[in-house]
């Protein structure tokens, strides 16, 4: 297959296996955090069925790996990542259950550092009537011995920062099951399995830093680039599929650099923090955002100046806009 590359920038997107692709541009320790999401290894798997999902939207250029093939395949690719990691890099595989063995043995294979295993339990599980309804995945997250690994313990809660309950933000944001819905995008276009933005984002703030490189083996519909961009990270990936690299890298050229990155919440000067909401502060925010949005700034500066203005933190802020939106 004739390899094709597009550059964004500072990030670039290769048509080719992940393999061959790694091996040809990718410097050994040069990555700091590879976050991935692997087909899985199962034939004829009727999502379509199960979701309720309109396939026109689908793009149907995904390549799938023959479940036979799947060790050797998992083995290959997760050399690969070894190779690539700097000391203190980071690795998070996104895993169903059927070939599970297979990528947790490849991950055994090297010298890489498991730190959790964390499950993601989404909406909408697969429907079954004599079985329970599986609505998980498995997030392998490892590391590569030898050097610092980043682990940014208040990038989205500040230690002293509490619910409404008074339990703390930062343990809850911090347990190893998560759950976090999937998008549904209706009438846009999608790869079979896209990767929530809220989930990508997640591990990307507490396990990188602006202009980390970023890597994924397989690109897909380009979510974990996508965050990558809008969180002021350097991005390279890899997508066997002519298709759904042509039709899914174009989308990419839209996105703001910056306009995901969060501002840290400032531990001790959020005054407000865990206090309800006043009538008028709900005002202050709505009024103040579409100031904001309509002078140009990134939806980071936006989320920054409003917590520095109610004396909330960020999180906070994000999630009241996010309810302002919806109601
Ligand atoms: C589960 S999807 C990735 C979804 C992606 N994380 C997203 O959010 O859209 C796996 C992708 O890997 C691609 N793929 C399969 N084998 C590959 C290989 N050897 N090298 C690179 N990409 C491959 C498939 O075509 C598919 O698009």
């Amino acid at each position: 297959m004739a390899e094709r590359i597009e550059r964004i920038g500072e990030h670039v997107f290769v048509n080719a296996d992940c393999v061959r692709g790694a091996i040809a541009h990718v410097r050994d320790g040069s990555v700091d955090l590879i976050v991935t999401d692997p087909p899985y290894g199962i034939k004829g798997d009727r999502l379509d069925r199960h979701y309720n999902r309109d396939e026109r939207f689908v793009d149907d250029g995904y390549v799938e790996v023959d479940a036979r093939k799947y060790k050797a395949f998992s083995r290959a690719w997760i050399a690969q990542a070894e190779r690539v990691l700097k000391p203190g890099g980071q690795l998070y595989v996104v895993s169903g259950y059927t070939n599970l063995y297979d990528v947790l043995g490849a991950l055994r294979a090297t010298r890489l550092r498991e730190i959790n295993h964390i499950i993601w339990k989404y909406n909408f599980g697969v429907y079954t009537s004599s079985k329970f309804v599986s609505s998980h995945y498995h997030i392998l997250y490892y590391a590569k011995p030898g050097g610092k690994r980043t682990f940014n313990l208040q990038s989205r809660f500040a230690l002293d920062e509490t619910a409404g309950d008074g339990r703390s933000l930062n343990y809850r944001d911090r347990e190893d099951v998560w759950t976090i819905k999937r998008e549904y995008k209706p009438g846009k276009r999608k790869n079979k399995n896209e990767l929530p933005k809220a989930l990508l984002q997640k591990l990307l703030a507490y396990s990188s830093k602006e202009g980390d490189l970023v890597c994924d083996f397989f690109l897909g519909g380009g979510s974990t680039a996508a965050v990558a961009i809008g969180m002021n990270r350097r991005f390279i990936g890899f997508e066997i599929s002519e298709r759904t690299f042509s039709s899914r890298v174009p989308d990419l050229r839209k996105i703001i650099p910056g306009s995901l990155q969060e501002t840290p919440p400032a531990p001790h000067v959020v005054r407000n923090r865990g206090k309800s909401w006043s009538p008028s502060e709900v005002e202050h925010l709505q009024v103040r955002f579409r100031e904001l949005h309509a002078s140009g700034a990134t939806q980071g500066a936006i989320v920054a100046t409003l917590s520095a203005e109610l004396e909330r933190g960020a999180w906070a802020i994000r999630k009241r806009l996010r309810s302002s939106n919806q109601s």
